[in-house]
């Protein structure tokens, strides 16, 4: 039994090279039969959106890209050519170690413009973000109890991380802990207190007003025993529509583990589609008030001179990448399942390895460029894909994706919208095979040219 079809919402680009399968093949003899392709103008239109409702809002915006959302360099460098012509501090990266930290530098992002998150940092990283006054978020009592005994000599500009109500969760602090540190942090005048951050798992807007309106009273609190506190980080979490509501209402109401290839279904899904996503749900935690404060998150930030940080990972990077594989084989299994085997592995479409799927459909593209005629029947040709390893459970898409006709070898298959955590966070060299390329558009060029991320 085949899962329903997931069409996924494309943006303009990534409609137009899907009508280019001279250039999709072009690209594959260049670099190799698997490979990914970014828009950086996509992803700068992105941080454009939330900077324009900060405006909006009145509130000064701190927007930090989280690397690890994905690696390529064309996505920093585009942080760092906004930064050049904003207000200062308007964008910048979030980075958890000192390679990343690196990077940003080398792609052009000012230090100052770092923010360092993460568990426990290393010695590197704190030396780094002293050196270039960058702000790092620590988020237990034994981290600001080491940063003050081993204070670096510059000063250290931190913020301290708040732990949600949330006992799953191992990052930040919380009642006695957090008090316990902006004492200590009295003692200190090189360590310097610029606010507090959290980040929460879920894509819910009113858990992030709540956390928020806790961070604004304890920036408050901060500042009345003499600490400047005059950031809040909200951190990530900003949702992403990938497909239609009612798409993935169905998905959801009807998933049934008959649709998947071992009769399992997903551990889990992302939200893939959800009531308020990217810039539109910023404005919800900014303007909306909860009933806890009469004012919003917004109003208090502007009144008592706060920026509010957000760190954007999974929604800068929407719409801002696909991935292509080449179709190797295609059979059909004892129990009638037809099963295309790729060029790549599933470990360039990272949900696969969370018990999860991706759930936006990908496209078959014939590389010669014929097209079915517009008035033949839509018969649909259910299969999964699968890599091409030894393991069993290489599968990109476990489920029975109606396919609009049956896979050739030599085909492309396109997975949609994938710079969000798809592409590069569990990629690896598995059978000595080289991790397929970033290929970065330059749509400003006529004909649309690319090159490769470095
Ligand atoms: C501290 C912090 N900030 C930002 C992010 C980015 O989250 P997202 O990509 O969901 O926006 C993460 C992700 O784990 C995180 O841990």
């Amino acid at each position: 039994m085949s899962a329903p079809p997931m069409p996924a919402k494309r943006r303009a680009w990534e409609k137009a090279i899907l009508t280019r399968p001279d250039l999709l093949s072009q690209m594959a003899s260049a670099v190799g039969e698997s490979y990914h392709i970014i828009d950086p103008n996509t992803f700068a239109a992105n941080l454009a959106d939330f900077a324009a409702v900060f405006d909006e809002c009145g509130v000064t915006g701190r927007i930090r890209y989280g690397y690890k959302a994905n690696k390529a360099r064309a996505f920093v460098r585009a942080c760092a050519d906004a930064a050049a012509i904003a207000p200062p501090s308007r964008y910048g990266v979030d980075v958890a170690s000192a390679e990343e930290f690196g990077a940003a530098l080398a792609a052009g992002v000012r230090g100052e413009e770092v923010m360092v998150t993460g568990p426990a940092h290393s010695d590197d990283v704190l030396r780094l973000a002293a050196r270039h006054r960058a702000l790092v978020a620590l988020d237990t009592v034994e981290q600001v109890s080491r940063v003050l005994e081993h204070t670096p000599t510059e000063h250290l500009n931190i913020l301290l991380r708040m732990r949600p109500d949330d006992p799953t969760t191992r990052f930040g602090m919380s009642g006695w802990g957090l008090q316990q540190a902006v004492a200590d942090l009295q003692e200190s005048d090189r360590i310097v207190l610029r606010g507090f951050s959290f980040h929460l798992s879920g894509y819910d807007v009113w858990p992030r007003v709540a956390m928020a309106h806790r961070a604004i009273d304890a920036c408050q609190r901060a500042r009345e025993v003499g600490h400047p506190a005059d950031i809040v980080s909200i951190g990530g979490g900003i949702a992403v529509d990938y497909v239609e509501h009612r798409d993935w209402d169905t998905y959801r109401a009807r998933e049934s583990g008959e649709w998947y290839f071992d009769g399992k279904t997903a551990g889990s899904l992302y939200p893939y589609s959800t009531e308020v996503a990217g810039a539109a749900m910023l404005e919800r935690i900014l303007c909306d008030s909860d009933t806890t404060h009469p004012e919003s998150v917004g109003v208090r930030a502007r009144s008592s001179g706060l920026s509010i940080m957000i760190e954007p990972g999974r929604a800068l990077c929407d719409g801002a990448g696909i991935s292509v594989f080449t179709v190797r084989g295609v059979h059909t299994h004892t129990d009638g399942t037809d099963i295309i085997t790729v060029s790549g592995t599933s470990m360039s479409l990272s949900e696969q390895w969370f018990d999860s799927e991706f759930l936006p459909d990908p496209e078959l593209v014939d590389p010669l460029g014929s097209q079915p005629r517009s008035d033949t029947p839509i018969v649909r040709h259910p299969a999964i894909v699968a890599g091409a390893t030894c393991l069993d459970t290489d599968l990109l898409s476990r489920r029975r994706i109606p396919f609009s006709r049956r896979a050739r070898v030599g085909d492309l298959i396109v997975y949609p919208n994938t710079a969000g955590y798809q592409m590069d966070s569990n990629e690896s060299e598995f059978h000595q095979v080289p991790v397929p390329p970033k290929l970065v558009l330059h749509r400003q060029a006529s004909p649309t040219t690319w090159s490769i991320d470095r």
